[in-house]
């Protein structure tokens, strides 16, 4: 799937956010390496805490349906229901929920719309991540 048809898919995912308390909408599309997409919206709680952001939504929807091989995400969040005028970068729970599940080379995508957008590697925005191979090793850093 190109980059603009998962920008679209992460657009219209962002419709469908429930953000009554920041009113920030954010939609997440998740490219898995067989070719399936899942998106996600920001699904935010009156006790703050449980809120879960877009980009988990997709990642544990996808992993509930199985999937756990991935290649892309596209990000798109901002204010109202308008196209957003800024890149939306994502938070430090989400980095660590990607890794988790994906290795350096994945990509993040942060993008205003079909024709303005950023790829950055995993590798790139979680520098020194903490992952399930420190948990496996005796080494240190
Ligand atoms: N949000 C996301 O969905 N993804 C991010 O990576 C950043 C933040 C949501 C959480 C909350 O509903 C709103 O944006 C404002 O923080």
């Amino acid at each position: 799937m190109e980059n603009k048809e998962l920008i679209e898919l992460a657009l219209e995912a962002r419709k469908n956010s429930y953000s009554p308390y920041s009113g920030f909408k954010v939609g997440a599309a998740l490219l898995c390496k067989n070719g399936r997409a899942f998106t996600g919206c920001n699904i935010e709680n009156a006790s703050f805490s449980p809120t879960c952001c877009a980009e988990r939504t997709a990642f544990f929807k996808a992993v509930s349906e199985g999937e756990k091989e991935f290649d892309r995400i596209v990000i798109v969040g901002g204010k109202g229901d308008s196209e957003p005028s800024e890149f939306c970068t994502p938070c430090g729970v989400c980095r660590q929920v990607m890794n988790e599940f994906c290795n350096e080379d994945f990509i993040v995508i942060i993008a205003k719309n079909q024709n303005e957008f950023r790829e950055y590697k995993l590798s790139e925005i979680l520098p020194l991540s903490f992952g399930k191979k420190i948990l496996n090793t005796k080494e240190r850093l």
